[in-house]
C-alpha cells in the first residue's frame, strides 16, 4: 500500500480516509459506537477524516460531527498525526441543507470549526458548495484571507466545476478538490474535474465513492462488482473503492461509515490490485440508480 499526496504541496497520507457523514446525521449510531467507528479506522491505518460543521441534525446541532472527531482524537491512543478535513459553506435550517457561502459567513463557520475541533489552524478547509447567491470569487477571496491569518493550513473545495476549479486556482493556493464519484455517478470523469485536478495538482477527494447510504447496498448483488470481488478474495464495497483508486493516483476516496466494520473493510480496499481488464469491465458494467 503507497500513501498518497493531498495535493503537489500537501501531505501524504493513507490512501483511503474516513468520510465522517453518517456518524452524525439523522439515524446516527451512539456516541460510544461513533468512536469505536472513528478508531477502529484509524487503528487500521487512517490517517485522514472528512467532516464538516453541517454533519449533524439541525442548525441547533452545528458542529457536531467535528466535535465528536475531537473527543475520538483526544481519547485515541494510537499516538500518528491525523489530518481532518472539515467544510464550510452550507446551513441546516430545521434539518434542510442550504447554501450560504458569504464571505463573513465562512470566516464565522471557520471559527466555529476551529472551536469544535479544538486548533487552532485547520488543517484542511474546503468550501463546502459554491452559493449562487455569492460571486465565487468572493467565497474562494475569504478563504484565501483565512490562509493568510493563519486559521487554515490547506485551502480545498468541493461540488465545483472545472471552470470554478481554474477560477480558484488563481486567488489562492488549492490542495483538494472533492466531488461525488462512484460507479452509479460518475461525472467527475466525464466533467474533466478529476483530470483538471491531475493537470493542476491537486488532490481528488471522491465522497460518496461507494455509492452512497443507500447505493451502497445494491453492490453485494450487483453481477459484475461480485464477480470481480470473488476473483480478488475481497468485498463488494473494496473492489469498488479499488476501481476508484485505479482512476488516478490524485483520488484519496472517502467511504462513510456508522460501524467499525465497515471502516476497517475499506481499509482492506487499499490492498487490492485490479487488473485493467477488472477495471474495463466495471467501466462497462450497468449502475442503476432507481
Ligand atoms: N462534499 C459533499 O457535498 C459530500 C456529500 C456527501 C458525502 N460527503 C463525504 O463523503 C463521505 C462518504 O460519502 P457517504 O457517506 O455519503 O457515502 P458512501 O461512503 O458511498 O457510503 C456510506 C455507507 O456505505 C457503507 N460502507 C462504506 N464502506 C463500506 C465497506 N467497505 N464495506 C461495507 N459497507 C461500507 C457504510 O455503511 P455503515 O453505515 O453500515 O457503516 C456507509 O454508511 C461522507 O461521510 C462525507 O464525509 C461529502
Amino acid at each position: 500500500m503507497r500513501k498518497r499526496r493531498l495535493g503537489k504541496n500537501g501531505p501524504e497520507v493513507f490512501p483511503v480516509g474516513l468520510g465522517g457523514m453518517p456518524l452524525s446525521i439523522a439515524g446516527r449510531p451512539s456516541e460510544e459506537e461513533a468512536i469505536r467507528t472513528i478508531h477502529a479506522a484509524l487503528d487500521a491505518g487512517m490517517d485522514l477524516i472528512d467532516t464538516a460543521d453541517v454533519y449533524c441534525l439541525d442548525d441547533a446541532d452545528m458542529g457536531h460531527n467535528e466535535r465528536l472527531i475531537a473527543k475520538a482524537l483526544r481519547q485515541w491512543k494510537g499516538g500518528r498525526q491525523v489530518l481532518v478535513a472539515t467544510k464550510g459553506g452550507l446551513r441546516r435550517p430545521a434539518g434542510a441543507w442550504t447554501r450560504d457561502a458569504r464571505p463573513e459567513r465562512m470566516k464565522e463557520a471557520c471559527e466555529a470549526s476551529l472551536r469544535a475541533l479544538g486548533v487552532e489552524t485547520l488543517d484542511l478547509y474546503q468550501l463546502h458548495a459554491p452559493d449562487e447567491k455569492v460571486r465565487f470569487e468572493d467565497t474562494v477571496g475569504a478563504l484565501a484571507e483565512l490562509k493568510k491569518a493563519g486559521k487554515v493550513r490547506l485551502v480545498g473545495l468541493s461540488n465545483v466545476s472545472v471552470a470554478q476549479i481554474r477560477t480558484a486556482v488563481g486567488i489562492v493556493p488549492v490542495a483538494t478538490v472533492q466531488n461525488r464519484f462512484n460507479p452509479f455517478f460518475r461525472e467527475a470523469e466525464q466533467s474533466g474535474v478529476l483530470k483538471a485536478c491531475e493537470e493542476l495538482g491537486l488532490g481528488f477527494l471522491p465522497y460518496s465513492p461507494v455509492g452512497g447510504g443507500r447505493l451502497n447496498k445494491k453492490l453485494p448483488t450487483h453481477a459484475v462488482v461480485r464477480a470481480v470481488a470473488q476473483r480478488l478474495g475481497t468485498t463488494p464495497h473494496a473492489a469498488v473503492l479499488a476501481w476508484v483508486m485505479a482512476k488516478s493516483p490524485a483520488c484519496i476516496p472517502i467511504p462513510g461509515a456508522s460501524r467499525p466494520g465497515s471502516a476497517v473493510a475499506s481499509v482492506a480496499a487499499a490492498s487490492v490490485n485490479l487488473s485493467l481488464s477488472d477495471i474495463a469491465e466495471i467501466d462497462r458494467a450497468s449502475f442503476p440508480t432507481d
